[in-house]
């Protein structure tokens, strides 16, 4: 790798490479550059995604009675709907890997392979049938197909990717305030280019919206500070970002004054305590709260974005709610503000990195993955199962 970058960035940098008095003196030993992910080889190795997790792949009403192919953590997954339940198997016949998704329904509870006609009870994903070799056929019994655990939640259809372990019960891993909560939704699905952990690190990346979203309609309503202090805390299984400073405007040494300020956009609170990003003087409330559900990974190059804003009112505020979505929120937020990520996400390309002091919030994120991710590879061992390869 050549030298690293030039410019105002290196002041905020912690790695001993700064030299001049202008610069903050360097902490030695914090946020080394690094070549690869071995700190967090689970990380490093889920480049299709973690195992043992309920993903949303698309909206209930998406899926039918005609057979859908999906991509879940590269696995090809068919999807149908019969009698109002959603089923899931793996999308590869077994005979000649035909995938079953091209095949239909001939009898009620199974899909059958539009080639020679093997038949699969869903449920169970048993060989039910074999169409062309007659009913006695010989291999009935003998095969099945996998199958993956399937559940509709928040309008959404949910499926578990494991190693074989039992799925936990799909509320165990939504976030508790829309599982105890009666709440109304805005949401936008999108599938995007890029690894899913660039999609994850942008969606917690404390450094990147004072700046790559200034230019974004929606933050006409958000003042945003120059740069910030903050510290991460972990909460349950959930960490969030909590500002200690903020500052609206800095004067670069030798550069000159910069602000993200603009007449056309609201004036910075003059008393700010939250968590987040964003200058609102009022604390956020945990109950009336954005909520961004993971990036979905779909293979090692491609994930599901799956942007989704909950609202906890009732009655009129419901409506003002939706109003507020979809004339607003979807165009801005879900939409313009995240398609900025969306161009970040495609053109990141990393390791190797040079992380700098914001970028404790990727660390701690990614620690908290690695983490988790020995937890469960921990619990799988003891009940002799093998965690794939996350
Ligand atoms: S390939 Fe599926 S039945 Fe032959
Ligand atoms: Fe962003």
């Amino acid at each position: 790798m050549g030298p690293g970058p030039r410019g105002d960035e290196l002041r905020f940098m912690s790695n001993p490479v700064s030299n001049t008095a202008q610069r903050r003196p360097a902490r030695p030993g914090r946020l080394p550059g690094r070549q690869d992910w071995s700190s967090w080889p689970h990380y490093e190795a889920a480049a299709a995604g973690f195992r043992g997790y309920w993903y949303p792949v698309g909206y209930s009403s998406r899926f039918g009675g005609k057979p859908a192919q999906i991509t879940l953590l590269g696995e090809k997954i068919v999807v149908i709907r019969d009698r109002g339940r959603v089923y899931a198997l793996k999308d590869r016949c077994p005979h000649r890997g035909v995938p079953l998704s091209q095949g239909n329904q001939q009898f009620p509870g199974t899909i059958s392979c539009p080639y020679h006609g093997w038949t699969f009870d869903l449920a169970s994903g048993r060989l039910a049938a074999v169409i062309t070799d007659g009913p006695a056929s010989p291999m009935c019994g003998k095969l099945s197909q996998p199958t993956y655990p399937v559940e509709e939640r928040l309008g959404m259809v949910w499926i578990f990717v494991g190693d074989g372990e039992d799925a936990p019960p799909i509320d165990e891993q939504l976030p508790e305030e829309l599982v105890a909560n009666e709440a109304v939704l805005g949401s936008r699905i999108q599938p995007r280019v890029g690894n899913w952990r660039f999609a994850c690190e942008n969606g917690y990346d404390e450094g990147h919206a004072k700046y790559l979203h200034r230019t974004a309609l929606w933050r006409l309503f958000k003042p945003m500070p120059v740069w910030n202090q903050t510290h991460i805390v972990r909460r349950g299984r959930w960490i969030y970002r909590v500002q200690d400073e903020q500052h609206w405007d800095a004067d670069f040494p030798g550069l000159g004054p910069w602000s993200n300020r603009a007449w056309y956009k609201l004036r910075p609170p003059s008393a700010v305590q939250n968590i987040g990003n964003t200058g609102s003087h009022r604390p956020v409330n945990p109950v009336i709260a954005a909520q961004e559900f993971p990036y979905v990974p779909v293979d090692a190059d491609n994930h599901l974005y799956v942007g989704v804003m909950a609202n906890f009112e009732r009655g009129l505020g419901r409506l003002a709610f939706y109003a507020k979505y979809l004339g607003f929120i979807r165009w801005l937020f879900h939409g313009q503000f995240s398609a900025q990520d969306k161009w970040m996400v495609e053109v990141t390309d990393a390791p190797p990195e040079r992380l700098y002091r914001p970028d404790d919030s990727l660390l701690k994120w990614r620690k908290l993955a690695e983490d988790t991710c020995e937890e469960r590879a921990t619990r799988l061992r003891a009940a002799g199962l093998d965690a794939g390869e996350s």
